[in-house]
């Protein structure tokens, strides 16, 4: 029997769907759902990206459930670009390079399913947020005891010392800031961050992405024609330590799950920035316990990138 349930809180894009596929194909985790949010790109393609994923590599049993398709607060954030709900155009390379499902979302009421699933739980469900945080903060102001249901959440966002949206904040923080904030300030008993800090330690090269590939597995050669895509536009806008690599930041969380140690963490209190201008988004680590506040999360701040490559060949070869 799989020995981490789990539920994927995602906005698929390319890292995500390395998240999607590790979780779905490692045989210790039973991956019991998958809801989407906006973010990486409008909801209408986060969910049907998913849903493609997650056909590609066999696993259309998994239901999917379609989310908020904006930020609860900042009606405009984070810009029009994440909103377009045209499904066939794509003029920003929003859908992945795999063949389109034709399955529809399951249902269009992530929020709620969320909270009966929670309700209804009698055995430990981890939940792993990898995009904007919306659901899990709409879940929360929608149910009183969600937070309280949750044994578990990992939650892929913030940066310390890396930002990558503004110069102090990471994406999904920053296109929901005030969902993040609310979900830190939640009381969620067993919060773990895995921030730009620990993704970008885990970066994976070309070479390794060619050996991905190589596989001839449906899981090992999308993943190659993924983070290919993620490596070509950051060696364009943000050139990584190591020459032609990228992070694939999702996919950490999923591995951090199975092999704890494959990230080092340090517990710390952390609140988000949502009234600043140059700072908006920002995840405000207290390392140095400034704050007088008791933490709230461990936060990784280091990851094994030889390990993480290792377990995504190991899982991925088999399908
Ligand atoms: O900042 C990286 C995060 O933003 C990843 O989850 C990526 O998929 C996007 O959602
Ligand atoms: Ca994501």
């Amino acid at each position: 029997m799989a020995k981490h349930k789990l539920i994927i809180d995602c906005d698929t894009g390319t890292d995500d769907a390395v998240a999607l596929m590790l979780a779905a194909l490692h045989p210790e985790i039973d991956l019991i759902g998958v809801t989407t949010v906006f973010g990486n790109a409008p909801l209408t393609a986060t969910t049907a990206n998913s849903i493609s994923v997650l056909d590609l590599i066999g696993r259309s049993s998994i239901p999917v459930h379609a989310g908020m398709p904006r930020p609860l607060v900042r009606k405009t954030m984070p810009s029009e670009r994440f909103f377009k709900t045209d499904t066939t155009a794509d003029p920003h390379g929003t859908y992945l390079d795999i063949p389109r499902s034709s399955r529809q979302a399951t249902s269009n009421r992530a929020v709620d399913w969320l909270i009966e699933t929670y309700r209804n739980a009698t055995e430990p469900i981890t939940l792993m947020p990898i995009g904007p945080l919306t659901n899990i903060a709409a879940a929360v102001a929608q149910e009183p005891k969600f937070a309280e249901w949750v044994p578990r959440l990992i939650i892929m966002g913030g940066g310390h010392e890396v930002p990558n949206m503004t110069p102090s904040a990471e994406f999904n923080v920053w296109a929901d800031p005030e969902a993040a904030a609310s979900v830190f300030e939640a009381g969620f008993k067993d919060v773990l961050m895995v921030p730009l800090d620990a993704t970008h330690r885990a970066l994976v090269t070309a070479e390794q992405c060619a050996a991905l590939g190589a596989l001839g597995t449906p899981a090992g050669k999308a993943t190659e024609t993924f983070v290919t895509r993620r490596i070509n536009s950051y060696e364009e806008m943000q050139k990584m330590d190591i020459p032609n690599s990228a992070p694939v930041h999702d996919a950490l969380c999923v591995a951090a799950l199975v092999e704890p140690d494959i990230i080092t963490t340090r517990r710390h209190h952390v609140a988000v920035e949502t009234t600043g201008t140059l700072t908006l988004g920002r995840t405000v680590v207290d390392t140095h316990f400034r704050g007088g506040k008791e933490p709230n999360a461990a936060v990784a701040f280091d990851a094994n990138a030889q390990r993480f490559v290792d377990l995504m060949m190991e899982i991925f070869a088999k399908s």
